[in-house]
């Protein structure tokens, strides 16, 4: 059987690139639903975008590949097409767009756009082999107990990164790319919550179940959001955003309240309440537990009156900037994306074809662009499957 293009992966990118590849478009995925991770997204009502999307929430080896398809297809487009389709929504915070039902009217626009310009799904498909054979790409696939080779002239690889393998999640497409010698970043877990060991663990434990506003920083960047005390360590929007930029071995520090408004406040409370106790000053400003955690670490004893001005520096410090050693992450098992991918060294950023192998493109979660929390993932799938279906 021969296709002009084939889309391996029913995902947001494949289906996106699908409605604007031109006809005969053929996607297969070998899921028994397409858009599986649209559907568990935003707690089932999918963040499907970010009012503030820009190039400055990615991360990758080269932060202006994603400026070109961010631009041509953009939030505003997508927000179109979900008002063509009729479908409510509505911003929770922060510029991040969810349904106002369901997920699965993102799932359903997005299989009726594919459909609508002509492309046929195959779901319960898997691919067993990808070879070019000097005129094309011939994949066999399995499906219904039998093999099907079919012949494309143009194959887009849109299956995703290795994040929640229960789901289907695979990193085929680094497999395919290593198999044509294009680059392949290292990949790992990113918006994924954050875990710890030993003492340090001993200390979160009890906090579980625990929330407080936070700004967290690590290796230069930060993020002020909720944060979550779990029973293996850290987790809430500020350490998922921070897990992408944090690297094992290094520290995360919890700023709670700026350090100079922190050590104002502690020496004009120590002037008007001198005689409470350090843990119940903490408590006016932190959630009680949390107050007596950091009052401990602190070390110090005694009332508030008895504290030198050097003492309350100390505390201060620890409010402004308590430093913890993740020991790890909770990985691909319930990591939001995969950061890395194919390198974009090897991509068009207008086009998302491989350089090297004309034809053959790559899409969505992986390649090496990687969004912050809060749609930007989407979009990224969005507006690179449009551009490689609009090249198509
Ligand atoms: P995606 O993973 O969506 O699709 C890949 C497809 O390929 C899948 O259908 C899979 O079955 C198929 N496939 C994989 N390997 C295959 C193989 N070997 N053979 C055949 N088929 C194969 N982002 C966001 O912006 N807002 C949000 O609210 C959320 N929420 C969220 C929640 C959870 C729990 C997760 C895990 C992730 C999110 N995300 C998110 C991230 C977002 O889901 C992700 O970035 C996009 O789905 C990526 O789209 P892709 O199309 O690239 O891959």
């Amino acid at each position: 059987m021969q296709v002009n293009t084939l889309i391996l992966g029913a995902g947001a990118a494949g289906l996106m690139c699908a409605a604007h590849a031109g006809p005969g478009a053929l996607v297969v995925d070998h899921a028994k639903t397409p858009g599986e991770k649209i559907r568990i997204s935003g707690g089932g009502r999918c963040n499907f975008t970010n009012m503030h999307t820009g190039s400055e929430n990615f991360l990758g080896a080269n932060p202006h590949f994603c400026k070109s398809a961010l631009s041509r297809y953009t939030q505003w487009d997508f927000l179109d097409l979900v008002g063509k389709h009729g479908i409510p929504w509505h911003e929770k915070t922060l510029g991040q767009l969810f349904c106002d039902r369901s997920s699965k009217d993102i799932v359903a626009m997005m299989v009726a756009e594919a459909e609508a310009a002509g492309a046929r799904i195959w779901l319960r498909t898997g691919i067993a082999d990808v070879r070019h054979d000097g005129t094309g790409f011939v994949v066999a696939l399995d499906r219904d107990g039998s093999r099907t080779d079919v012949r494309a002239r143009r194959l887009v690889v849109a299956t995703g990164g290795k994040s929640i393998p229960k789901m289907g999640a695979t990193g085929f497409a680094y497999r395919i790319a290593a198999q044509f010698g294009l680059p392949v970043t290292e990949t790992r877990a990113g918006l994924v919550p954050l875990t710890f060991s030993g003492t340090t663990l001993d200390k979160l434990k009890p906090l579980a179940g625990l929330s407080a506003e936070a700004v967290v920083h690590a290796d230069g960047a930060s993020f002020r959001e909720g944060l979550l005390f779990t029973h293996r360590g850290l987790s809430g929007p500020s350490i998922l955003q921070i897990s992408s930029y944090w690297r094992e071995g290094q520290s995360i520090r919890l700023e709670f309240i700026p350090p100079a408004k922190a050590l104002d406040s502690l020496k004009a409370q120590r002037s008007r309440q001198g005689r409470k106790a350090l843990s119940t000053v903490l408590s006016d400003h932190l959630p009680a537990r949390l107050a007596g955690l950091l009052a401990t670490e602190s070390g110090l004893s005694g009332n508030l009156a008895d504290q030198s001005d050097t003492a309350l520096g100390h505390l201060a410090g620890l409010l402004g900037g308590w430093e913890l050693t993740p020991s790890g992450s909770e990985g691909y098992r319930t990591a939001e994306v995969t950061l890395g991918g194919i390198s974009t060294d090897a991509l068009s950023s207008r086009s998302m074809e491989a350089t090297a192998v004309p034809g053959l493109y790559f899409i969505g979660e992986c390649v090496d662009v990687t969004g912050w929390l809060g749609g930007f993932n989407f979009q990224w799938a969005w507006s690179s499957g449009w551009a490689a279906g609009h090249h198509i």
